[in-house]
């Protein structure tokens, strides 16, 4: 039967007309939703425009979506992504019901496609500077009693200016702040899984901030190695590929560990040295920077460095001083402009090319 018209169709007045914004190209194909590159047809300014999947909605508006909104909304911080607005098309005359979307601020580029693209060639105060503005929004997040829950280089945006913006709060939460006495039980499956810290992966449900700090931990290497260290198939995978770089995780490293729930269901790893240093510097001659990896890719949650600690370690304050990334992007255009280079980055993306610089090992090191 079909739907019948309303005589009073619901109002939106909090939302925007998508009509004001004319679609240029679709940009990325997210886990959640399409996002298209389109033009505000009042300023010309350029935004992201991202579908919000209402599929398995049978009734109203999905809450996860409402949660991103809130999360959104509450945050101001020059290097997290702005939501300008949430949008909606008109009403389908058959289903009578409306497309969502969310606009935010366009930028030019993804950490994930420019670290795929080998023409673009860091220096370490490039690689100091992203690392130092990742670092600032995730202490501003961390600070506000939120956690990001997918940190990654797809998840990181670049603007042409050089400002990076932390992205995609689809598995963004709100945290309790730790009370004696009180375990959280929040779902252990969340973070991409090569990205996943083992505290996750042995089922915690009580963790906090330093999930996240793993994540980057995961990026500064990669920065560097230009693509993903660890590339497991399978959470047991991870675990073993986890193990094999930072040692075998067991009560004398981690003290506790014992306790959580797939500790002993998982086939762990025995008698694994640390070598997180040991296989890097091949890729990674600044000591400081070791430094800082050894401390992001701590097994421990409790001992993995916090963003406030890591983003005063001596690596930020040592020579070569920091450098703007504007002059170095600019010359590159935007991943999205141009419908060709967009799709091959994207398919570099599934299969990460190596660059040929000639202090990286010729096979993978992990
Ligand atoms: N504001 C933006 N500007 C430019 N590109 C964006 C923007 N937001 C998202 N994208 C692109 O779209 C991809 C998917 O968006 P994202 O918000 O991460 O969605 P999902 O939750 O589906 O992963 C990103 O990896 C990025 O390439
Ligand atoms: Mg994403």
């Amino acid at each position: 039967m079909a739907a019948l018209r309303p005589e009073h169709p619901p109002e939106f007045p909090y939302i925007g007309d998508i009509s004001q914004y004319e679609r240029i190209d679709k940009i990325g194909q997210g886990t959640f939703g399409e996002v298209f590159k389109a033009r505000c047809k009042k300023t010309n300014d350029l935004v992201a425009m991202k579908l919000i999947l209402m599929d398995q909605e049978k009734e109203g508006f999905p809450i996860t979506a409402l949660r991103e909104i809130k999360i959104l909304q509450e945050l101001r911080h020059d290097n997290i992504v702005r939501l300008i607005e949430v949008c909606r098309s008109p009403m389908h005359d058959k289903t009578m019901r409306s497309k969502f979307f969310f606009i935010f601020e366009f930028c030019d580029h993804d950490l994930a496609g420019i670290l795929r693209n080998i023409q673009i060639q860091f220096t370490l105060g490039h690689i100091k500077s992203i690392l130092q503005q990742l670092l600032d929004g995730l202490y501003y997040i961390h600070k506000n009693h939120i956690i990001h829950r997918d940190i990654k280089s797809a998840n990181i945006l670049l603007t042409r200016n050089g400002v990076l913006k932390l992205a995609d709060f689809g598995l963004a939460k709100v945290i309790a702040p730790p009370k004696p006495n009180q375990q959280n039980r929040y779902t252990c499956r969340v973070v991409t899984l090569w990205y996943r810290p083992p505290e996750l992966l042995l089922g915690e449900r009580d963790y906090g901030p330093a999930i996240d700090m793993w994540g980057v931990g995961c990026i500064m290497a990669e920065m560097w190695i230009r693509s993903p260290i660890m590339q497991g198939n399978s959470e047991q995978h991870q675990l073993e590929l986890i193990s094999h770089l930072c040692g075998s995780i067991e009560p004398s490293v981690w003290p506790g560990v014992q306790s959580l729930p797939y500790f002993t269901k998982l086939n762990l790893p025995k008698g694994e040295k640390r070598k997180v240093r040991e296989r890097m510097q091949r890729c990674i001659q600044e000591p400081l920077a070791l430094d800082l990896i050894e401390k992001l890719l701590t097994l421990d949650p409790k001992q993995r460095i916090d963003a406030d600690a890591a983003v005063s370690s001596d690596f930020f304050y040592s020579e070569p001083p920091l450098m703007e990334l504007k002059t170095l992007l600019s010359k590159y255009p935007s991943m999205f402009e141009l419908k060709e280079v967009s799709r091959n980055i994207h398919n570099q993306r599934m299969k990460p090319q190596r660059p040929n610089v000639p202090n990286l090992p010729s096979e993978p090191i992990y």
